[in-house]
C-alpha cells in the first residue's frame, strides 16, 4: 500500500504522526524511533513566554488510559526558535514538522506565529484551542464560536502557512464547531484534544493531580475520537488529522475510515516509544492483507448505516 498523503501542500511519506505533549521536541525520542522514518511530528505546545506547567503530580494511570494536568509546560516561543526548531529542521529530512501553539489570549497565539512566521523548515501550524481564554474567565477558545472565530481569524490573519486548528471532544456540536474554525480561515483540523477528567485516591479521598482535574486520554477515548472525525468530515471540506487512543495499526484504520488524513500517536508512545513505528508497520500489513494500492482508498470509506448523531 502507498502511504504517501498529500496534505495541506505538503507531501506526508506516511500518514502517521507523534502527537503534541507525547513526543517533546523530537530530541527526547532521538534514537528509540526513527523520526525521519515517520510522517511526521508535531512539536510539544509554544506558548509566547517560558511555562514551567502545574504542580506534581501531573499525570497519572487508570485502567482506559491516563489522566494529565502538564500545565502546557514548554521552553517559550525564544528558546523554541533558538534551539529546538533548528535540531528539528537539522535532523529530520522526511519526516514534516507541524508547530503546536497554545496561548491565554488571542494576542499569544499572534506572537507565536509572528515569531515564528518567518523561520523555515516547518509545514504549518497546529493550534491548541482547548486551552483556557483568560481574558472571557477562563473559558476554552474551541467552546464558545465567537471566541474560536477570533482566533482562527486572528492567526489566519498573519500567515499564509498551513493552519491546523486542533479541537476538543466535548463539544455538543462537533459539526457546527468545525464549520466555525473553517469559516475562520482553518486549513485542516485535529481531533481530538484530551476530554476533560477527574480521578481521586480512594484512601487519602483527594484529587490525584496536584491540578486537580486534567485531559483524559489513551485507549478510553478511541471511539470519541472516531466519532469526532467522523461528524466534522461530513460537515467540513478539509484535511482531519486523528488522534486519540491510537495502539495499533487497526486504531489508525479506524481513524482513516471516518475521514481523516492523517493520525497521531500520543500515549501510546509513553508506554511503547517505539509505538508510532509499530502503528505504521501494523498499517502497513493491514494494506496487504486487504489488497490496498493507496491509503487514501481508507479515507472516509466506513459506512454507517443510520446513524447521524
Ligand atoms: C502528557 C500529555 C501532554 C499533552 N500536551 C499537549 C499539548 O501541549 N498540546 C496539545 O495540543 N495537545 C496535547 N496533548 C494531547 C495529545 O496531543 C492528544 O491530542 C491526546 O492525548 C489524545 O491522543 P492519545 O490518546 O493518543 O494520547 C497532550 C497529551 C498528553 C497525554
Amino acid at each position: 500500500m502507498n502511504l504517501a498523503q498529500t496534505v495541506f501542500g505538503a507531501e506526508f511519506q506516511n500518514p502517521v504522526l507523534l502527537a503534541s505533549g507525547t513526543a517533546g521536541y523530537g530530541r527526547e525520542l532521538d534514537g528509540v524511533v526513527e523520526l525521519d522514518a515517520l510522517g511526521g511530528i508535531v512539536t510539544k505546545a509554544v506558548t509566547l513566554e517560558p511555562r514551567s506547567g502545574n504542580p506534581p503530580l501531573r499525570a497519572a494511570e487508570y485502567w482506559a488510559g491516563m489522566l494529565n494536568s502538564i500545565g502546557l509546560a514548554n521552553v517559550g516561543l525564544d528558546a523554541f526558535r533558538a534551539g529546538k526548531l533548528p535540531w528539528l529542521r537539522q535532523r529530520l529530512r522526511h519526516a514534516r514538522i507541524l508547530v503546536n501553539v497554545a496561548g491565554s489570549t488571542v494576542a499569544d497565539y499572534v506572537g507565536v506565529v509572528d515569531g515564528l512566521d518567518g523561520e523555515d523548515g516547518f509545514v504549518g501550524y497546529e493550534l491548541n484551542v482547548s486551552c483556557p481564554n483568560v481574558k472571557e474567565g477562563g473559558a476554552a477558545f474551541c467552546a464558545r464560536a465567537d471566541l474560536l472565530a477570533e482566533v482562527v481569524g486572528a492567526v489566519r490573519r498573519r500567515t499564509a502557512r498551513p493552519l491546523v486548528v486542533k479541537l476538543a471532544p466535548n463539544l455538543p456540536d462537533m459539526a457546527a464547531t468545525a464549520r466555525v474554525a473553517v469559516d475562520a480561515g482553518a486549513d485542516g483540523l485535529t481531533l481530538i484534544n484530551t476530554f476533560p477528567g477527574l480521578l481521586f485516591d480512594v484512601d487519602d479521598r483527594r484529587a490525584v493531580l496536584g491540578a486537580g482535574t486534567g485531559g483524559v486520554s489513551g485507549p478510553g477515548v478511541l471511539p470519541m475520537g472516531v466519532y469526532s472525525v467522523w461528524r466534522a468530515s461530513q460537515a467540513v471540506d478539509v484535511p482531519i488529522i486523528g488522534v486519540g487512543g491510537i495502539r495499533s495499526g487497526d486504531d489508525a484504520v479506524q481513524y482513516l475510515l471516518a475521514g481523516a488524513d492523517l493520525v497521531q500517536i500520543g500515549t501510546a508512545t509513553f508506554g511503547d516509544p517505539r509505538a508510532a513505528e509499530r502503528v505504521l508497520n501494523e498499517l502497513r500489513r493491514y494494506g496487504r492483507r486487504h489488497r490496498i494500492d493507496h491509503v487514501r482508498e481508507l479515507v472516509g470509506a466506513g459506512t454507517v448505516h443510520g446513524g447521524n448523531h
